[in-house]
């Protein structure tokens, strides 16, 4: 009895918790390759990222043929996946991976190959019969027009795709990727009607309000991150509000990680990195894991931090405290415990004073853990007062003490 409700909640935990894994997109656009596929899932392999809670192997735009077949399936590119897909799903299957890959609800993908508008069931069937695991189902409009799809019917098309995927195989995560597109909330749609960005908080809460609901565990709720400080900054400041719609099964997805692309700085990584895991978004590596510094590594295998990101009760953080360029998040956790992030967008180091009652939080004392220094700092009453530096954050679990 005992054993039967441990791995009931063990079950549960892992399907409520923000998707975690690598996708192909932010390191190799198009050039994605079955080679490239397998060195990444030897590289995580050797890195034990499984351990870390990393899962789905997803590959993005650019796998497919330029045509369907005859009859409107999909096909694998022969030159980049000369093996085929189900053989991959093998390959990264025996390195305690599950593989993940993509579509688009339209009648070109963003990338211009072609997608699954009118052919839904027939491909969310080969992707189950492939074996994969996850699915991204992404949106663009082709030279700068609607296309195909008729905006009308586009949310019923999301729909349809994943009842058809959910038919196929109950196991399979939907990830949409519509960006705010069904909604109207994409910034090119909203400039275009309004002459104005950023939509208020009520379009946006409208705007991704379907996305749970058509049968999706997370939908990005920004257009494509780039590996620059300014792009990371701006995205976050997107998030604000979207709590209200994070919960179990249910994400917000602010992009893939960049961390270990570009030229981010150690700082700017574990920045990046602590905040995503603070909003709850979905963790999908970007980078090249073949060629990883340490800092990079250390960074992505923290477990102390990735657990606020799984944590169970599935809290998207919220911002407390606006002081400008000094912001601090605030997310409660499963066993009594809160997790607080404070960020320092300045250029320069900055001395904080981190205030329990201003952050909102009901005792007096805590027991602070440090979760990049992994350190105890004691028990600390009322407030904590830390140099942050520039671009960079302080990331701590609390825990009252009575
Ligand atoms: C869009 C998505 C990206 C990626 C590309 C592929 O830009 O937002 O994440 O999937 O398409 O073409």
């Amino acid at each position: 009895m005992l054993l039967s409700l441990v791995m009931t909640t063990k079950i549960c935990y892992s399907q409520q918790a923000p998707p975690m894994g690598w996708n192909s997109w932010n390191c190799f656009r198009k050039e994605v390759t079955s080679q490239k596929i397998r060195e990444i899932a030897d590289a995580a392999a050797r890195f034990k990222l499984d351990e870390a809670g990393y899962t789905y192997f997803v590959i993005d735009d650019g796998w497919q043929e330029s045509v369907l077949d005859s009859d409107g399936a999909l096909m694998a590119s022969i030159e980049k996946f000369p093996e085929g897909i189900p053989a991959l799903v093998e390959y990264v299957g025996e390195r305690g991976f599950k593989l993940g890959i993509y579509s688009s609800p339209n009648v070109l993908t963003c990338g211009g190959y072609p997608g699954s508008l009118g052919h839904e069931e027939l491909h969310a069937n080969q992707f189950a019969e492939w074996g994969c695991k996850f699915v991204k189902y992404d949106t663009c409009p082709t030279i700068n027009k609607e296309q195909g799809v008729d905006p009308s019917e586009f949310v019923e098309r999301c729909r349809v795709f994943g009842k058809a995927l959910h038919h196929a195989d109950p196991d399979i995560v939907y990830a949409l990727c519509d960006k705010g597109w069904g909604g109207g909330v994409m910034w090119r749609q909203v400039s275009q009607r309004k002459g104005q960005w950023p939509p208020s908080l009520e379009q946006k809460l409208e705007g991704y309000g379907w996305c749970a609901d058509v049968g999706a565990v997370m939908w990005r709720t920004t257009s494509d991150i780039r590996p620059k400080w300014e792009r990371i900054m701006e995205i976050l400041d997107e998030q604000e509000g979207l709590e209200a719609l994070s919960g179990p099964n249910a994400f917000n997805d602010p992009d893939m990680l960049e961390v270990g692309n570009g030229k981010l700085t150690v700082n700017e990584n574990r920045a990046h990195f602590s905040l995503w895991c603070m909003l709850n978004a979905p963790l999908f590596l970007g980078n090249d894991l073949r060629e990883m510094t340490d800092s990079t590594v250390e960074i992505i295998t923290n477990k102390e931090v990735i657990a606020l990101n799984q944590d169970l009760m599935c809290e998207q953080a919220r911002k407390v405290i606006d002081e400008g360029d000094i912001e601090y998040f605030v997310k409660p956790l499963a066993n009594g415990n809160v997790a607080v992030c404070v960020l320092n967008r300045t250029d320069q180091a900055q001395e904080i004073v981190i205030d329990w009652a201003k952050l909102g939080l009901s005792g007096d004392t805590f027991a602070v853990r440090d979760l990049w220094a992994r350190k105890n700092l004691g028990a600390i009453k009322n407030q904590l007062t830390r140099t942050i530096d520039s671009h960079d954050v302080f990331i701590a679990r609390l825990a009252e003490v009575e």
